[in-house]
């Protein structure tokens, strides 16, 4: 029986490409707004990919230094290396990224119905608790759940154990969700049940595990928990 519901933050309940789109809309942002959505597909890709190296090379720092590192990469590959207001301006809209739309309703509905609800991310604890005050689902969560307590990203299984040390549960009553196909494997792995949110209609990644379940969005998160 599922007892609680731990949600990947950034691609699953928060927008990563929310801070270029909004970016890109205000004036003077020409040469951006022609490529903001392919910068943020770099911006995520090098973040992903400097916290998988980071984690392997003993090497960990917060994320939020791996974000803004991925961040200088993504504006230099993109011809926009040299502004810095554009810089600024893209860091501080993460710190107030937009959460899906049936985010509250749903978290609304698990901890109406008795379940216990937490964030595990790799964020840095001030980048989530700023997501989260933006977002307005503080009141939702019973716990915001930081990499930043054990020194190393996921899918490290240190990080995932954070859920068991937090809420004394068995692995098999956390329902794991995530939007990040290699999250959700290793969660699966870990022995996690588990659902991928495929927002994009993605291919499954090629892992060892596979996620027990595949959802467009979360809106039947509260219905697949439920016994
Ligand atoms: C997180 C990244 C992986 O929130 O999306 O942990």
């Amino acid at each position: 029986m599922i007892k609680a519901c731990v949600f990947d933050a950034y691609g699953t309940l928060f927008d990563v490409a929310a801070a270029a789109r909004r970016a890109a809309e205000e004036p003077g942002r020409d040469a951006f707004a022609a490529v903001w959505s392919a910068l943020a597909e770099t911006w995520r890709q090098k973040q992903l990919q400097y916290s998988w190296i980071r984690a392997i090379a003993g090497a960990y720092t917060d994320f939020w230094t791996v974000t803004t590192e991925a961040l200088d990469f993504a504006l230099e590959a993109h011809d926009l290396g040299g502004d810095a207001a554009l810089r600024e301006r893209l860091l501080a809209l993460y710190w107030e990224l937009e959460a899906y739309r049936e985010v509250p309703d749903m978290l609304a509905t698990l901890k109406s119905e008795g379940f216990v609800t937490a964030i595990l991310s790799n964020g840095a604890p001030e980048m989530l608790s700023g997501a989260v005050e933006s977002a307005g689902i503080a009141q939702h969560l019973d716990a915001v759940l930081s990499v930043a307590s054990v020194g190393i990203f996921k899918p490290d299984a240190r990080v995932y154990d954070l859920v068991g040390q937090t809420f004394d549960l068995d692995r098999t009553s956390v329902l794991f969700v995530s939007s990040n196909g290699w999250d959700v494997a290793a969660a699966a792995g870990y022995g996690f049940r588990t659902v991928w949110v495929n927002r994009r209609g993605e291919p499954v990644d090629r892992l060892p595990w596979i996620p027990e379940r595949t959802l467009p969005d979360l809106s039947d998160i509260p219905a697949l928990a439920r016994p």
